[in-house]
This record gives C-alpha cells, structure tokens and sequence, in this order.
C-alpha cells in the first residue's frame, strides 16, 4: 500500500479513498468507506470494478500481455505441457521433476469418476447440448461429494486434484451420450490429453502427436484468464462456501453464452453460413451496420484491444495442424483465412481494435482435428476448470474474503398502496 489517496467530493464532504498499487495493472481506489456515506458506485459490467485480490493472471489487453503467475503465456506454450500450466496456477511455481510426476500421477489416479456418472446422462434425451450434460454431472457429483469442509486445505486439494482427473471423461462422455454412441474407457499410461484423445476417439484417430499437442495447447492456452464472466461466477457461488462442485456447475453455465466461452461453436456456425468466399463482403458489412445486431464470431475481446497473445500461438498450432492434415482445402477455412485478412484491412475493426481472439483459431483447429461443434465450448470448459478451481482455491484462502453481495441502483417505482 502506499499513502496517496483519492479525494472525492460529496456533497461538500471531502472522504479520503485510499490507492493501492497492483504489482502491474491500473492502481485501485479502495471504495468500502463509500457505503458508510449512504453512496455507491455503479459500473455496469464491472469495466472499472476489481472483485478481488488475485496473484494468478496479469493480462494488460492494450498490449496483449497474458502471465499465469509471472510466465508469459507464449512460453508456457512453448515449454510447458497442461498438467504442468496447471500445477503453475494452483500452487504458485513451476513444478520440478519430482513434483510434475507425482502431480501427474495423482491426475491419473482420477481419471474413473464414480458410476452416478453414467446413471445421471441417462437422464438426458439423446441430441441434448453437452454443456447442459456437465452442468448436471457437477450437480450430480456435489450430491456424492457432500458435505466437504471447504476451510480445510487438504480436503480442497483432493477435490480440486480429482475433479481435474474426472474432466477428460466427463466431457467425452457428455458428447457420445448426445450422439448415442458407448462410451469409451480410460487407459493407463497416456497423458491427459492423449487420455482426452483417446476417450473421444478409441483407436480411431490414431496416436498422433501433433494433434495431441495441438490439443493440450488448446488446453493450455483456455487454462485461466483472471476474472472473466465464468471464473467470477465461481468466486461468487464459492464465496457462500457452496460444494466446489456446484460452484463449477455455476461457471460451466457463465462459460456457455456465445459472448464467453460459446463462441468457438459459434465461429464455426458463422463460418458454414458464410458458405461461400465470395459472401463474405455481405457479412462484414452486416457487422458493420448498426441497426444489425450481427456480429463477426471470434473477432474482439472485452479486455484485449490488441492481438490476444493466444491467438498469436493459436495461429501457429492451427497452421501445423492444418499442414499434417492437409486440411487447407476444406471450403470453411479457406473462409476463415479470407475473413481473418479482410477484417485485419478494413478500418471499422482497426478503429475499434477488433482482432480475432483465441476462439476465432481454436473452433478452425478442432474442426481440422475432427472435434464436433458441439464439443467445443466443452473442451474449454475442461481446460477452465484448472482456473476456475485455481481462482476458488485462492479465495478460500483468502482471509478477507466475504459472501460477494453487489448492491444495486433501484430504479423501480415508489412505495405504493394495492
Ligand atoms: N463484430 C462486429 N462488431 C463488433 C464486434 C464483432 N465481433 N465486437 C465488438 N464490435 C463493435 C461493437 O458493435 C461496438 O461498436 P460501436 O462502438 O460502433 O457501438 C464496438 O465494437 C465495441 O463493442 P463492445 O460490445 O462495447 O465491446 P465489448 O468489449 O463489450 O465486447 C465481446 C467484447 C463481447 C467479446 C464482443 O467483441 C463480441 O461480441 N465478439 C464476438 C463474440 C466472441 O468472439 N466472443 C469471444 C470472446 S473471447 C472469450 O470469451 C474467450
């Protein structure tokens, strides 16, 4: 803390608020004295509100800056595999050789989730979206799991540790319920994302490493991203010491809207209804056009306004998976790749800095790899469970967290007689 403060003027009274410095990032005015003098502040969407201390991610979106504990992201691309990134972000330090292989190995001793699993999916009709499927098997699994004592630090790290193992399974699960196909299970001595693989695909796609790899990539690159719309979600269930479980089934449906995590499906959608290269003047223009509410599908972000360093190494893996499965020809990326050009010329997303984000690449790289649309918004909800359970962790150790209440701006009408 240093000792500036913020003098603001209310109705002749002066308060004092103190300013607090963040190891990067804008300094906070702390507002807590406001409530005391009948005021509160309004800030829709929170552009201008931190929710809380966190010591996880930094990003600076004016120059496309993304750290997972100090390490920017391109080098835990480049040099790191998930489980590793994952270990980074729920304890703090890069694991030495010791420690990744018995995290590791902890993992995989998970990688079974109990049978309530099966009995839970088939509830669910044939063709239902699998993003509703997990937030039933979290609903499911906070059943079996409870009552868990959220303040003891052992038990925290067993749930977050298995739940992390159950993940590759529940999603793959989630989507061959929704297409009615059995279900595939794990084997001993792959790594999480071959187990991913291999869950979804049995035998079928073969053990290719470069898909494997762009896989885990994917997972690394969706890992954590501070306090987006799903991750607060988590922190807010969770700070009314809720089942983890259940918190997680809160941020599966925060992550599923088309503005967050839906819109790597919705890329591909796009995409298919574009059909033709040479219909893609027609839909810039309805993105352009303010009395459209059409927008291009992973082209912006609310906190990058430069190019998101993701979609930078996102670019790269969807090349070298593109050049293996010699998927250049497929009619929707070469729509993609025009689109991307298109939109980084025209001045109404230069002005508005408007690139494409993570999504825009991942939804082109699953497709290639053969992943169904519907299994996108999943597989980033498999990689945000390591954040989501990364940022509860850390709340749970918090010692000033409190119950997240926001006040409100009361608009409705005056007290009145029936
Ligand atoms: N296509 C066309 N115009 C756009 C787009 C887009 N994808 N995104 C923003 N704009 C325009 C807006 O119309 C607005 O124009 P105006 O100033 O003339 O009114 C301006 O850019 C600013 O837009 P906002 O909505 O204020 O930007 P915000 O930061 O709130 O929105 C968001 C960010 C929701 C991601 C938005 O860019 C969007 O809807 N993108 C498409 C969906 C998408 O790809 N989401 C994935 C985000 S990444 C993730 O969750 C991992």
């Amino acid at each position: 803390m240093n000792d500036k403060v913020a003098k603001l003027n209310i109705e002749g009274e002066t308060l004092d608020l103190p300013i607090v410095n963040a190891t990067y990032g804008p300094h906070l005015v702390e507002i807590e004295a406001l409530s005391k003098h009948e005021f509160f502040t309004y800030d829709p969407g929170f552009i201008s509100t931190a929710s809380c201390r966190s010591a996880i991610t930094y990003i600076n979106g004016e120059k496309g800056i993304l750290l997972h504990r100090g390490y920017p992201i391109d080098q835990l691309a480049a040099k790191t595999d998930f489980l590793t990134t994952a270990y980074l972000l729920l304890n703090g330090e890069l694991p030495n050789s010791t420690e990744q292989n018995e995290f590791k190995t902890i993992i995989a001793s998970h990688v079974n989730p109990p049978a309530i699993v099966h009995d839970t999916l088939q509830g669910f009709a044939k063709g239902a979206h699998p993003m509703a499927m997990l937030i039933s098997l979290m609903g499911a699994l906070a059943g079996y799991f409870h009552p868990i004592k959220i303040r003891d630090a052992a038990e925290r790290k067993h749930m977050i540790e298995q739940l992390i193992g159950f993940m590759p399974a529940l999603v793959a699960w989630s989507y061959q319920h929704h297409i009615g196909q059995k279900t595939y299970s794990p084997r001993a001595g792959l790594s999480y994302a071959e187990q991913f693989m291999y869950l979804l695909f049995d035998d079928k796609r073969g053990n290719n490493p470069i898909l494997n790899k762009a896989i885990d990539r994917i997972l690394i690159l969706h890992a954590d991203h501070e306090q987006n719309a799903s991750t607060s979600t988590v922190r807010l269930a969770g700070s009314t010491l809720a089942n983890p479980y259940a918190c997680m089934a809160a941020g599966i449906a925060a992550l599923w809207g088309p503005a967050h995590g839906g819109a790597n499906e919705a890329v591909i959608k796009m995409l298919s209804e574009i059909e033709d290269e040479k219909n893609i003047p027609k839909f810039i223009a309805r993105a352009k056009d303010s009395n459209d509410n059409f927008r291009l599908m992973g082209f912006g972000h609310r906190v990058y306004k430069n190019y998101d360093p993701r979609a930078k190494v996102m670019k790269q893996t969807c090349d070298e998976v593109l050049s293996e499965l010699g998927e250049q020809h497929d009619p929707l990326f070469k729509i993609a790749l025009q689109l991307e050009r298109i939109a980084l010329e025209d001045d109404y997303f230069i002005q508005r800095k408007l690139y494409p984000n993570v999504d825009f690449y991942s939804g082109i790289i699953l497709r290639a790899i053969g992943i169904p649309t519907e299994l996108f918004t999943p597989i980033f909800a498999l990689a945000r469970t390591v954040g989501w359970l990364a940022q509860w962790g850390e709340m749970c150790d918090d010692n000033d967290f409190k119950i997240g209440r926001p006040r409100q701006w009361y608009t409705g009408p005056k007290v009145r007689d029936i």
